[in-house]
């Protein structure tokens, strides 16, 4: 399956992708993760998109366009593909569109993570996440079984730099008046799969797959 999941910073959608992917055997595309990475490697573009993602800015276009191109032109996405946290405006949505039309490949759907902004905060802020596998944990919500330490690999746990208040009140801004206006443009399509995200990890992963299957 070729699908996307999308939804506002704090929906649960690395939460769900890590869960799907499996599921599926597909291949997880967070580009979140991508730059995160890229930091980690001190590469040139990682520098440049660590000044917009402390902001809680998004990154430009041409930027995140270009390197999600190279993605999926890697053998692992023809088994099919999950894309998270991207695209993210209505010009990288039109930019996909049209990769995906030069590569013949069409969306089998668009997943919508609707959770109401007033919960995000909390689960930003109480997020951590494995150094090692990337898996996403929250204090209070879905804590590991010992602190710090992932469940999955036993990697060091941490906690995002843009996870504190202040950038996370950008994001969120940012989602409502960047993002946002992609409900729309799937739903137009009739790719929008909406999901309620504010119940339970397993009851929203639930859903999901239900919903996959239609
Ligand atoms: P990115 O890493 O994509 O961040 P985001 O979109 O802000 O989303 P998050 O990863 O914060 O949230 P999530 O929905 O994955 O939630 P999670 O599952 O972890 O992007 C970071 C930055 O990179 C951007 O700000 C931008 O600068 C740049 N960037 C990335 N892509 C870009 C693009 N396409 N264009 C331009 N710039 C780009 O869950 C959150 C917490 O909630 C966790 O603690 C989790 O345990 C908990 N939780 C999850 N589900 C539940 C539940 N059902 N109930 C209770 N708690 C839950
Ligand atoms: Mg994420």
């Amino acid at each position: 399956m070729k699908l996307m999941i999308m939804g506002p910073p704090g929906a649960g959608k690395g939460t769900q992708a890590e869960r799907l992917v499996k599921e599926l055997d597909i291949t997880h595309i967070s580009t979140g993760d991508m730059f995160r990475a890229a930091i980690k490697e001190g590469t040139e573009m990682g520098k440049k998109a660590k000044e917009y993602m402390d902001k809680g800015q998004l990154v430009p276009d041409e930027v995140v366009v270009g390197m999600v191109k190279d993605r999926l032109s890697q053998p692992d996405c023809a088994k099919g593909f999950l894309l998270d946290g991207f695209p993210r405006t209505v010009a990288q949505a039109d930019a996909l569109s049209t990769t995906l039309d030069q590569m013949g490949i069409k969306l089998d759907g668009v997943i919508n993570i609707e959770v109401p902004r007033e919960r995000l905060m909390a689960r930003l802020t109480g997020r951590r996440v494995c150094k090692k596998c990337g898996a996403s944990y929250h204090v209070l919500f879905n804590p590991p079984q010992k602190e710090g330490v992932c469940d999955n690999c036993g990697g060091e746990l941490y906690q995002r730099s843009d996870d504190n208040e202040e950038t996370v009140a950008n994001r969120l801004d940012v989602y409502e008046a960047q993002t946002q206006p992609l409900i729309d443009y799937y739903q137009k399509r009739g790719l929008l799969i909406n999901i309620n995200g504010d119940q339970d990890i397993d009851l929203v992963l639930q859903e999901i797959l239900e919903a996959l299957k239609k």
